[in-house]
């Protein structure tokens, strides 16, 4: 079965209103259009609105960097799966290592926000990925094994269309150290026998799995061509236009 290439643009905490309505505008203009391609770009929560208002009418969906589990109630500081759909969000990013690492996200947290998404009409974007120390101890499949089991666990078979995976090595993320097709691939390869063992083949063709950590203009072809890695989450290389939209055209196979 053959799964849609999804490039998704992880803003993190960067560009203020002008800088997100310039940027997203650009990307609109340049490939807006685009069709073989799904492409999203996650901008800072309180520019959600603005960011969907700015690229109506366009292929360009937005994903939040994060979401609470719970659709309401004594959470201050949160907001809801439905908060986020009737901004008009198309997706969001769960358990980003940095929000693991500096806020406390577990696997049972990404587990609960990954359903909540799905059971409220987002596509979530699960993020896992191991640490420069447990790849070096030898770690990295127990890691991930680790991190991916709480979400299947919580899942049932007709999500998995709408479920995306990120694969992101801790090591790779904001380091222009990307990892090797082969390891990227290797990754890619258990998660998707994971998803086999617990859904059967045919199911766990449809999950896109991304790859992320220093995916640039210049890699994002050879990953691609990696018989699991159905798109990437990319930080640095999409804050502005025109390296976002080269990424995408690169990874059409497309020369600008
Ligand atoms: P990077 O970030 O592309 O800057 O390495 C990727 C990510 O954190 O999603």
């Amino acid at each position: 079965m053959s799964r849609k290439t999804f490039i998704c643009g992880n803003w993190k905490l960067n560009h203020l209103s002008g800088e997100t309505e310039r940027v997203l505008d650009q990307i609109v203009k340049a490939v807006g259009n685009i069709k073989g391609i799904e492409i999203s770009i996650a901008p800072v929560a309180p520019l959600l609105g603005l960011a969907v208002q700015t690229t109506s009418g366009s292929n360009i969906g937005i994903s939040a960097q994060n979401v609470f589990h719970e659709q309401k109630g004594a959470f201050t500081g949160e907001w809801s799966v439905k908060h986020l759909a009737e901004l008009g969000c198309k997706y969001a990013i769960i358990g980003h290592s940095e929000r693991r690492a500096m806020f406390g996200e577990t696997s049972e947290t990404v587990a609960q926000k990954t359903l909540s998404c799905l059971d409220g009409g987002l596509v979530p974007i699960a993020c896992v990925g191991e640490t420069l120390s447990q790849r070096e101890s030898g770690f990295t499949q127990e890691v991930i094994k680790g991190q991916i089991q709480p979400i299947l666990a919580a899942l049932e078979a007709q999500s998995l269309a709408n479920l995306v995976l990120a694969y992101e090595p801790v090591w790779a993320i904001g380091t222009g150290k990307t990892a090797t097709t082969t390891q990227a691939e290797e990754v890619h390869n258990l998660i998707r026998a994971l998803l086999t063992a617990c859904f059967g083949a045919v199911e766990a063709e449809k999950t896109r799995i991304l790859y992320g950590g220093s995916v640039k203009p210049q890699n994002i072809a050879e990953l691609l061509a990696e018989p699991n890695v159905d798109g990437a989450l990319v930080g640095g290389a999409s804050l502005t236009a025109e390296s976002f939209c080269q990424l995408v055209q690169n990874a059409q196979g497309l020369e600008l």
